[in-house]
């Protein structure tokens, strides 16, 4: 296949406190993580990316971070985290940590000790404190600023409970370098960066203005210079040993495509997300122009974006293909506040074949734990369960990411459904309803998801189109993506009312659904041997 590992790897997201639980705590641990391996390795991913592990009071589940050189004891201990590489690096799977460089939490010893010191002090000026607020706005919902009781407030783009760092500061960048060292001597293989346009902010902190095309706290030129320094870190770990060349992906939310272009460079981290491909309406139109827009973007730089149809962060694909895709277009999520008909089994059957469609792109692919099953979003969670910032910043309105996050359903007929090895109250609830969706059902079943995804990471590492192969698309209907890879294969997707006709002389190598007589029902994907 040729080029860095990274280029075409399948990357499986693991939310570690929802993946698996070795302690019956309610939640999730790393030991967990281990005891898991034999089913990562059997579905085929070539690494895991692990969501935050470390030290945290848990008010952005983990993405408010205490301590970044450390393990927060409901997920292990340092030593399990050893144990944890060692044992992916025995079965060649790689392991990717996130990094939260846009903010740290209250309880991080600098910030404690800059709310102990006056206006004025160093101290205070490893984060971003003011006489005055501006304008702008958390994420989460309010006003992103806190006051002190001295009277300054302080910058915070999510949480309150998630203090800014000044990037200017000299300590930030020499901490983060510590950082990166301290988890690349460990034997990582990169690094999956938080926020990453966001970091500096335009000294001047101007009121933002709607209607501008820049936003002060994005796209600073002093990040893109950050990286290429962080580059020069990752490069000076042995690319010619397992586990290779070490890669950073950056999470970056854009619509403009020139917006990101800056951060695909050679020099730079450099791999960037596509989340155009997972926020785009199951539309044949929308859904090739982001793949050409990407595939542009790194075919001109010779960078990577690596495909992702979810996240911790966005409903759920099952759930989101199965509500009226005009809803996807508009900003407020109507899905997770109860406001859309969710229609599973048609999110489903589309879920399938997007699944088929990604994974016949070239490039590298991140897979959202439980995806692979075909879970939905769960909308049933009682507020008082509720634990996303978002839900509480904005008193309700924004329901929050917790639907997403629901523990693992392993095995048996009832939460915690093997999350577990006893009864135990989890840290979200899980749905009564889905038995038929754990792993040990879905292996069981030949038609399940699960297995859909085996056959096609199966098919994906033995088909030698599968690599590096050339992609065309092939013009037929409006209402199709079909595209060929060399040599000899196709991928054909159906998003019309009709069934279609295959290409002739071609011999069905897998499908997300039946196909009779050579003829593609509506919302299904094939993968074809020319
Ligand atoms: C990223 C994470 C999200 C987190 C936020 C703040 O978007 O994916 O889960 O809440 O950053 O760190």
């Amino acid at each position: 296949m040729g080029g860095p590992w990274w280029r075409d790897a399948i990357v499986y997201q693991v939310y570690p406190r929802s993946f698996a639980d070795s302690d019956a705590t309610g939640e999730g641990d790393l030991r967990g993580v281990s005891s898991k391996l034999s089913y990562l390795s059997d579905l085929g991913v070539n690494a895991i990316w692990l969501n935050p592990f470390y030290p945290s009071p848990m008010r952005d589940s983990g993405y408010d971070v205490a301590d970044y050189c450390s393990v927060d004891p409901r997920f292990g201990t340092l030593t399990d985290f050893d144990d944890l590489v060692s044992a992916c690096g025995s079965r060649g799977i790689r392991v990717v940590i996130d990094i939260v460089p846009n903010h740290c939490s209250c309880q991080h010893p600098w910030f404690r000790e800059a709310l102990a010191s006056p206006p004025g002090s160093t101290a205070r000026e490893r984060f971003i404190f003011r006489d005055t607020p501006n304008n702008w706005q958390s994420t989460f919902g309010g006003p992103a600023w806190t006051q002190t009781p001295d009277g300054q407030w302080y910058l915070h783009l999510f949480d309150a409970s998630q203090p800014d760092f000044n990037w200017r500061h000299p300590d930030v960048p020499a901490m983060f370098e510590r950082v990166l060292r301290f988890w690349l001597d460990r034997g990582v293989a990169g690094v999956r960066v938080d926020m990453a346009n966001m970091l500096f902010k335009d000294p001047t902190l101007p009121d933002l203005d709607e209607h501008a095309a820049e936003v002060p706290y994005y796209d600073q030129p002093e990040v893109l210079q950050l990286y290429r320094s962080w580059r020069r870190i990752l490069d000076s770990y042995p690319a010619d040993s397992f586990p290779g060349p070490r890669t950073g992906v950056a999470e970056i939310w854009f619509t403009d495509p020139r917006k990101v272009r800056p951060y695909l460079t050679r020099d730079g981290l450099p791999q960037v997300f596509n989340f155009r491909l997972m926020l785009a309406p199951w539309t044949a139109g929308e859904l090739r122009a982001v793949i050409d827009e990407a595939r542009a973007l790194a075919a001109d730089t010779g960078c990577s974006m690596p495909w992702v149809l979810g996240n911790h962060d966005i409903t759920r694909v099952v759930s989101r293909l199965g509500i009226d895709q005009e809803l996807i277009r508009q900003p407020t999520d109507a899905l997770r506040r109860g406001e859309a008909h969710v229609d599973v089994a048609l999110g489903t059957r589309r879920a399938r074949a997007a699944a088929l469609l990604m994974l016949a792109l070239p490039g590298a692919a991140c897979l959202y734990q439980g995806d692979e099953l075909g879970v939905p979003e769960y909308l049933g969670i009682p507020a008082a369960r509720r634990e996303d910032p978002t839900f509480y910043r904005t008193a309700g309105a924004a329901i929050g990411r917790d639907g997403c996050r629901i523990p693992m359903p392993w095995s048996g007929d009832t939460p915690p459904y093997g999350f577990a090895g006893e009864p135990v109250r989890t840290w979200l609830p899980q749905p009564a309803d889905w038995a038929r969706l754990t792993v040990a059902a879905g292996l069981s079943d030949p038609d399940s998801m699960l297995n859909l995804y085996r056959a096609a990471l199966r098919l994906r590492r033995e088909h030698p189109a599968l690599g590096a192969g050339e992609m065309t698309w092939l013009e037929r209907g409006a209402h199709e993506l079909a595209f060929t890879r060399q040599p000899g294969f196709a991928c054909v997707v159906n998003f019309g009312d009709e069934p279609v006709s295959l290409p002739s002389g071609s011999r069905v190598l897998l499908a997300s659904g039946p196909v009779d007589d050579a003829l593609l029902p509506c919302d299904t994907a094939v993968w074809l041997g020319l």
